[in-house]
């Protein structure tokens, strides 16, 4: 077939051709294949904080790699790729000016996400990705086929990945806290405990919004001197309280509000019964308390990247990305009601109240 003479057009230097479903699909996975490479070198270049030093001025590849010990040839090659992708901007040649996405991926930006990169370029990620085929043939996590541990068990023994992973968590939050923060009526409680709350991202944001709420976080021992820094560099030790324990064994009661964080879709149906359960007998009796799930949830609008999360959650935690009536049955085998459905970002806030 004469591909120039049949063409309809080009889309990315390339020649399209609408008769020819077979040369559309191989750009279509080509450019696949070609987002998994970015990924690798955006994680590389964010890794190394090249982005921190690429300013509005405009900087040269050759002096990048001079002040971080670089080798300037292939940091070149590198900042040209992501800059072709839309990251950055190659201005003149060899120098580059920052992109939204680039100065996102700062370490000194205050909503960064490069601790995202961090973690996903981590090794507990990639050697778990290795193993998704075996994940397929047994619905056991990647973490699990390559450690033989479930990931907390796995991160619990590499302080390193744990970190990359804390990181990851902080920069899940950074940028949403303060929508959650105007998403749900705290003027109304006093008291608010984020379970799973990392090193209490979200709750700074809320607390810093809402001055009258005092708060707790309830996490895994590992992450308590992290969060209790978090807490005293933001000023809040007075009215934050870590709480360490497990959330599928026992939830403190006396708050008024327990919210949870892109944490359920890392269990199994089982397990977060068991922390819903948890939740509801912290709340007893008093019935003008609320429990609110904050998750990616699986719907018509957000299908294409929220199904693929849950590929990434069956692979690393282990658990799985529900759609919102998959919630629902789950709060109400749990003792609860959906109350309201509320958006903040691309997070939704299920809002429930006991019954
Ligand atoms: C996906 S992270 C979400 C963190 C935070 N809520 C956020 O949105 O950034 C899941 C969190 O669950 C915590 N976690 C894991 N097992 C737990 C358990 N058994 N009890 C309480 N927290 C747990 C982890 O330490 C981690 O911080």
């Amino acid at each position: 077939m004469n591909v120039s003479r049949s063409a309809s057009g080009r889309q990315n230097g390339r020649l399209l051709d609408e008769s020819e479903p077979a040369l559309q699909a191989r750009y279509q996975l080509n450019d696949i294949f070609c987002g998994m490479w970015l990924c690798h070198t955006i994680v590389a270049l964010a890794k190394l904080k090249v982005f921190d030093l690429i300013d509005e001025s405009g900087v040269s590849a050759e002096s990048i790699a001079c002040k971080l010990g670089l080798d300037a040839r292939m940091l070149y090659r590198a900042l040209r790729a992501v800059a072709a992708n839309g990251i950055l901007e190659e201005t003149s040649f060899r120098t580059f000016k920052p992109g939204a996405v680039s100065t996102l991926l700062r370490s000194d930006h205050r909503e960064s996400w490069r601790g995202m990169a961090l973690m996903w370029g981590h090794t507990v990620s990639t050697r778990s990705w290795e193993q998704f085929a075996e994940v397929l043939r047994d619905g056991r996590s990647g973490v699990t086929h390559a450690y033989g541990k479930t990931l907390y068990e796995q991160l619990h023994v590499e302080p390193e990945a744990m970190q990359a992973f804390s990181a990851a968590m902080i920069s899940n939050s950074a940028q949403t806290a303060k929508a959650i923060a105007a998403a749900f009526p705290f003027e109304n409680f006093s008291t608010v405990l984020d379970l799973a709350g990392g090193v209490g991202t979200m709750l700074e944001g809320i607390l810093q919004v809402h001055p009258h709420l005092f708060g707790g976080i309830l996490e895994i021992p590992d992450l308590q001197d992290a969060a209790e820094q978090a807490m005293a560099s933001a000023g809040l030790s007075k009215r934050a309280v870590f709480i360490s324990g497990d959330f599928i064994q026992r939830v403190p009661a006396d708050f008024d509000v327990y919210l949870v964080k892109n944490s359920m879709w890392n269990w199994n149906d089982a397990d977060c019964l068991s922390i819903i359960h948890c939740v509801r007998s912290a709340i007893g009796g008093a019935n003008g308390k609320r429990f609110v799930i904050i998750e990616y949830i699986i719907d018509a609008e957000n299908k294409s990247w929220t199904t693929l999360y849950d590929m990434q959650i069956a692979n690393l935690p282990g658990g799985r990305a529900r759609t919102q009536s998959e919630y629902q049955e789950l709060l109400r085998n749990g003792g609860f009601e959906l109350e309201r459905v509320a958006r903040a970002q691309d997070q939704t806030l299920l809002i429930a109240k006991p019954v």
